[in-house]
């Protein structure tokens, strides 16, 4: 639906200690958080989740990241949530990310970028339900 999101705190911004400034800024730009989860991905979980990057060059890398650690991953509930959640997170690249957003505060690198946002409505319920039960969803 159009007022969610799916969103994941990567293991870089897990391994750096920043769980709680990033659901700062969320919750305190106005996004609910409706299902949350402590987990970690496994590899196929990791190829599935990213299936659209397959060819791409950095595709082995970005299943490497993704599970070397545990992540956090919620739906999130606002007004227009994919538009104004990818605002609050910056350019995927966070020496190209707008100063206060998300991955220019806490992201390392354009393959290490701190949080996932969902771009599409469609796919914001693919990777949620991808993540999450019915019932797990509040
Ligand atoms: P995201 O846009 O959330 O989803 C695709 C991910 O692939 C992206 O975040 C980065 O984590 C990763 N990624 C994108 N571009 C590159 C790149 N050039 N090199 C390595 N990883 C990348």
């Amino acid at each position: 639906s159009t007022n969610r999101t799916f969103t994941m705190i990567k293991p870089d911004a897990v391994e750096n200690g920043h769980i709680g400034g990033i659901l700062d800024k969320i919750t305190s730009a106005g996004f609910k958080i409706v299902a949350m989860k402590y987990t970690q991905l496994s590899r196929r979980d990791a190829q599935a989740f990213y299936a659209i990057h397959k060819e791409r060059p950095f595709f082995g890398e970005l299943v490497d990241f993704m599970t070397r650690g545990p992540i956090v991953s919620a739906i999130l509930e606002k007004d227009n949530a994919v538009e104004d959640f990818r605002a609050l997170i910056g350019a995927t690249n966070p020496a190209d990310a707008a100063e206060g957003t998300i991955r220019k505060l806490f992201a390392t690198s354009i393959a290490e970028n701190a949080v996932h946002g969902s771009d599409s409505d469609e796919n914001a319920a693919i990777e949620g339900a991808f993540h999450f039960a019915g019932r797990e969803i509040f």
